[in-house]
């Protein structure tokens, strides 16, 4: 079985794990401040992925929200970028609109991208320029609406900052109206079916977008960081994702707010 395919069945059964292991008494523990929080979910999760990936593929490597692949500083061979549950407060508080996000890039080039909203089991997929689906449906190219038009997304507590509010709000109110909803996964998802035009966030992680941007890629979506810029495999970064015309409305914004852009080089040590 191929790398695709293998990955596709995957993730189907990560999906079933979480939804019985959800049933059962789990820890909540915080990470880097009291809202950044990690379960035993998101944990065992990370684990069984990583046993699967290894037991078929022992010379591919994984990087993973909850620890694997740390010490990973190049893009050789077969990398699998994995969020065990991309929305774990959602996870928590609702006991459902998360994901598992897995993005396969081969010596740095996409090869496949995964997204399973694990609650609805939809399963969202694409390998690199053969199209994109949700289940065994192919997924619209993109349609190029213009930012008056469009739904966009944020994350806002995440741009509630002196250094980030101007772009962001000017943006904000340019656009035809804001959604949050809590997993970029899911966002990219919503991207993809086309429900809404663009997403933004300020900083963001591999296993975040990874697999939301090769499948928006195949339809036509384009992602890059607020220079422009493509985004990284390997640290953070912000991600800016839309219709063509979207996106370059929305670089727009930033192009001569030097306070964001200094901010934003700082923030990812660029
Ligand atoms: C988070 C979600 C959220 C985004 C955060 C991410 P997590 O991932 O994708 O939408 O705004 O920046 O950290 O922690 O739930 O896997
Ligand atoms: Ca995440
Ligand atoms: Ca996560």
């Amino acid at each position: 079985m191929d790398i695709y395919n293998f990955g596709k069945e995957l993730i189907v059964k990560a999906g079933q794990f979480v939804e019985t292991r959800m049933t059962k008494e789990f820890k909540v523990d915080s990470k880097s401040n009291p809202n950044d929080l990690v379960t035993d979910v998101d944990k065992e999760t990370e684990q069984f992925l990583y046993t699967e990936i290894q037991e078929k593929f022992p010379d591919h490597r994984i990087i993973g929200e909850e620890g694997h692949g740390e010490s990973i500083t190049d893009t050789k061979g077969v990398i699998w970028i994995v969020d065990p549950i991309d929305g774990t407060l959602n996870f928590v508080h609702q006991g459902e609109n998360f994901a598992i996000s897995i993005g396969v890039f081969i010596d740095g080039e996409p090869y496949c991208g995964l997204i399973y909203d694990c609650m609805k089991r939809d399963l969202y997929h694409a390998k690199y320029q053969q199209g994109a689906f949700l289940n065994d449906q192919p997924l619209a190219h993109a349609k190029n609406e213009p930012l008056s038009k469009s739904l966009i997304a944020t994350n806002p507590k995440r741009i509630l900052r002196e250094e980030t509010k101007d772009s962001f709000f000017n943006i904000m109110a340019a656009s035809r109206s804001v959604r949050s909803y809590g997993s970029a996964a899911l966002e990219f998802a919503m991207l993809a079916k086309g429900q809404i035009a663009a997403l933004l966030f300020i900083k963001l992680h591999p296993w975040d977008y990874t697999g939301g941007q090769i499948i928006t890629g195949e339809l036509g979506y384009k992602t890059t960081d607020i220079h422009g810029n493509a985004l990284p495999l390997l640290g953070t970064t912000s991600v800016i994702s839309g219709n063509p015309e979207i996106h370059s409305d929305i670089l727009e914004f930033f192009k001569n707010d030097k306070t964001l852009h200094t901010f934003h080089d700082d923030f990812h040590n660029l």
